[in-house]
């Protein structure tokens, strides 16, 4: 399996605040891969800087070996990369329909339909998130569970290579997080490479086989969920912060 990301020697500096400090990893193509740390580690960040919504201080940034380090968002999205957000995101004052045209006129979305922007293409990717019955309603009146697969039917709708989702579980109940996990594995085993951030490692332990883990900006276990939860060093990251761990 070839390498679909590579993140080298990645800094990102907020005035004195290191919050990405000499990052460095790859995901191989076709991968389903954590990233936790506790709140503040700086994972949203390092998903701003590969998404092309924060400019990097230095470090390199490959995509299928194209250099994206300082690309414009949407040529990122062009390329193959999607992503949500960890505070959720949408088009507020357009129906679930509309929401999902949008990110498919993409350059990559018309690749993946002949039938360009149309109700039919955007509905079948309603259904595959299970929102096809709300195709009608503005997303203002949805619950947090429905936003998210919202978030994520967008994400799909630009035909993405990687899937970067930040804490996709957040705030949701259990039922809800049961159906965005189901959400999830499809999509992986559909052939998307995964990549995703979560501050509570119990949520990633039975899903991905593999995860990173960073505190205050830097890379500090790189393995199997399990053997990362008996890391020496993650343990104290986690200690005395407060933090949910496992
Ligand atoms: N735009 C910003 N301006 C200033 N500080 C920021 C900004 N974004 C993030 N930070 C800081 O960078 C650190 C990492 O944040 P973040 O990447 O959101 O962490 P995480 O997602 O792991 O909780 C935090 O200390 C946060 O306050
Ligand atoms: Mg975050």
């Amino acid at each position: 399996m070839g390498i679909i990301l590579e993140v080298k020697n990645l800094t990102k500096k907020f005035g004195g605040l290191t919050a990405v400090n000499d990052f460095s990893f790859e995901i191989k193509r076709g991968e389903f891969i954590g990233l936790i740390g506790p709140n503040g580690a700086g994972k949203t960040t390092v998903f701003n800087l590969i998404s092309g919504f924060e400019k990097t201080n230095s470090g390199t940034i490959y995509f299928d070996g194209i250099d994206i380090t300082r690309m414009r968002p949407y040529k990122i999205v062009n390329l193959g990369i999607a992503r949500t957000f960890q505070l959720v995101r949408s088009f507020k004052f357009l129906n679930l329909l509309d929401n999902i045209i949008v990110p498919s006129l993409s350059k990559r979305g018309r690749k993946s339909s002949k039938e360009i922007g149309t109700d039919e293409y955007a509905s079948s990717i309603l259904a595959s998130v299970g929102l096809v019955d709300k195709a009608r309603i503005p997303p203002v009146i949805l619950p947090h569970g429905d936003l998210r697969k919202l978030q994520i039917g967008k994400a799909i709708a630009s035909n993405p290579q990687l899937l970067l989702l930040d804490e996709p579980f957040s705030g949701l109940s259990h039922e809800e997080q049961k159906v965005i996990n189901d959400l999830i594995i499809e999509l992986y085993e559909d052939g998307v490479t995964i990549f995703i951030t979560g501050h509570v490692l119990r949520e990633l332990m039975n899903l991905v086989p593999r995860v990173l883990a960073m505190h205050q900006g830097k890379l500090i276990a790189d393995g199997p969920p399990r053997e990362v939860a008996n890391n020496k060093i993650v343990l104290e990251a986690y200690l005395g912060r407060g933090d949910e761990f496992a």
